[in-house]
């Protein structure tokens, strides 16, 4: 439902394009990554200020990436805003998007712009964020437990069915955190772990805020997660609480793509435009409380936004983890030496 300003705007914007042209509206597909206030919120922000009409759908990472491939021969899809940059990365090499360099290239961060270079020119970044440990400090401190500190605390007995994970094969989430692991630890040591880990996990949810958003509601204790997920619950008043992994972590760069054979180009385009700006970047956080870091360096992160450059991160091989052959070969291990075990 939308509401306030953009809800009064958006109708301004539809009544007066179709009584000023009578012509056929402007549309524009737009296949969204991210949590679904932000989403619509973007949508109604675009459709308000330019008359386009967006039809947006929302799905996780994994999931928006396997329309995209496919829908290869028929695409119905323009432009794939938001999600962790592996999966843009394997569209990107599959060329399943598009070139395109934005204006406002030079005004984006470092690692917005690495994203565009190690993408071909195919995937820009819009936000980043990291990723770390959630957790319900009531349900906690009921059980007597500890807050997590680190990767290795999470095989604790003492976790024992309290643990939520996204499912990797739809969540862009869980697949970096894979990967993050795997980069840490070596990879029979991640997938040792992975299989311990198992063992306390009570549930995978398809998308990546699913374990936050279940610890907040006191439905599991511990969440493997984006920390500015953690923080929009914290925010919305839940009792949750984050660690960045002590071991080390990593942060994503949320990205953004034009599907190859877009058949609203023009539209797509001044979307990618647009949404690189600051007005645009607040929008997450005005509608949802969304608190990532923004890829324009004039736009202000929110007050709760995780400083990355205080976090011990891992040295993120992203041409490696963001190719086709690595990401497949890392899910269907996942499924067959961890996921197929009887918990
Ligand atoms: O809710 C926002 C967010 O956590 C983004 O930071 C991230 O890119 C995306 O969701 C990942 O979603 P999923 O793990 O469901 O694919």
């Amino acid at each position: 439902m939308m509401k306030g300003k953009w809800a009064g705007a958006l109708m301004a914007a539809v009544s007066m394009s179709a009584l000023a042209t009578g012509a056929r509206a402007q549309e524009l597909n737009v296949y969204c990554s991210m949590q679904v206030e932000w989403c619509q919120g973007m949508a109604v922000a675009f459709q308000a200020e330019t008359g386009i009409k967006v039809n947006m759908v929302q799905k996780s990472v994994g999931e928006t990436f396997a329309q995209v491939r496919a829908e290869k021969d028929n695409p119905r899809g323009d432009v794939w805003y938001g999600g962790t940059q592996d999966p843009h990365l394997v569209a990107a090499t599959e060329g399943l998007t598009q070139e395109y360099t934005p204006k406002a290239l030079n005004n984006l961060h470092p690692w917005a712009q690495n994203q565009w270079a190690q993408s071909k020119k195919r995937s820009v970044g819009v936000y980043s964020g990291a990723l770390g440990i959630g957790f319900n400090k009531e349900v906690l401190a009921k059980k007597k437990v500890a807050e997590p500190k680190c990767w290795a605390d999470l095989l604790k007995a003492d976790y024992k069915g309290e643990i939520q994970m996204p499912n990797p094969n739809s969540s862009g989430t869980a697949y970096l955190a894979i990967a993050t692991l795997v980069q840490l630890m070596g990879e029979d040591q991640a997938f040792d772990y992975l299989k311990k880990l198992h063992a306390n996990i009570n549930a995978y949810p398809r998308s990546g805020a699913g374990p936050i958003k279940a610890a907040a509601r006191g439905e599991t204790g511990v969440a493997i997660n984006f920390i500015h997920d953690t923080v929009t619950e914290q925010k919305a008043g839940f009792p949750v609480g984050y660690n960045a992994p002590c071991e080390g972590t990593a942060y994503e760069i949320g990205s953004m793509s034009i599907i190859t054979g877009a058949r609203n180009l023009e539209s797509a385009k001044r979307f990618y435009e647009w949404a690189l700006q600051p007005a645009a970047q607040k929008i997450g956080h005005e509608v949802g409380k969304m608190n990532v870091s923004p890829s324009n360096t004039a736009a202000e992160p929110p007050s709760g936004a995780p400083d990355l450059s205080r976090l011990k991160l891992v040295n993120y091989d992203f041409i490696k983890y963001g190719s086709s052959a690595e990401r497949k070969r890392l899910l269907d291990r996942w499924e067959k030496d961890v996921n197929s075990i009887p918990r």
